[in-house]
């Protein structure tokens, strides 16, 4: 248990805000910690002490991940960064659309099996049993099995391609606007 407490302190840790100066080497930092909350939360014992309420931060971590840090990530790639990669030669900029489209997908399918989630979360948050623990095993594995296979793929492959195609400028525009995300929040 004590080495679940520690791995858990780790990784509620957010990427500091002074750190969106880069903001690719923030959205690195930030995809490694999905990986990480993601391993986390698919351990069978994990899952064991959410159902029966044992570790009421644990729960309140999950939801504050799916309520606000995920669709931060989303926003981060969709309005921030997703805008300006459209520069280049008619061909490029097709095969990137193919790519964006595909990682939108996965943002979309991502929220739908959020909201299921997170319904058996606030029964859970309110410190109720739930009726029916499986439906909740299947869909946060599916779920996180997701988020993490995606964090990876961005890692990998995504965010390398990313980064021969901004300049400077465009680096400033994404930290910007990433901030101001993040400002309207507050
Ligand atoms: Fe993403």
């Amino acid at each position: 248990m004590a080495l679940l407490l520690n791995e858990f302190e780790d990784l509620c840790i957010s990427t500091p805000d002074a750190e969106l100066d880069q903001p690719l080497s923030y959205m690195q930092k930030e995809r490694l910690r999905q990986i990480k909350i993601c391993d986390f939360y698919l351990k069978s014992e994990v899952f064991n002490a959410l159902c029966e309420g044992e570790v009421k931060d644990w729960i309140m971590f999950l939801d504050l991940f799916l309520s606000v840090q995920l669709p931060l990530h989303i926003q981060d790639e969709q309005e921030c960064l997703f805008p300006l990669l459209f520069k280049g030669t008619a061909a490029q900029e097709k095969k990137i659309g193919e790519t964006i489209r595909y990682i939108c997908k996965e943002h979309k399918f991502d929220k739908g099996l959020t909201e299921f989630v997170m319904e058996d979360l606030s029964t859970l948050k309110k410190g109720r049993a739930l009726v029916n623990p499986l439906r909740l095993e299947l869909n946060l594995t599916t779920l996180l099995k997701g988020l993490s296979n995606h964090a990876h793929w961005e890692l990998e492959s995504f965010l390398p391609l990313v980064e021969e195609k901004l300049d400077k400028a465009d680096l400033e525009k994404m930290a910007a606007r990433m901030r101001e995300t993040r400002a309207q929040l507050q």
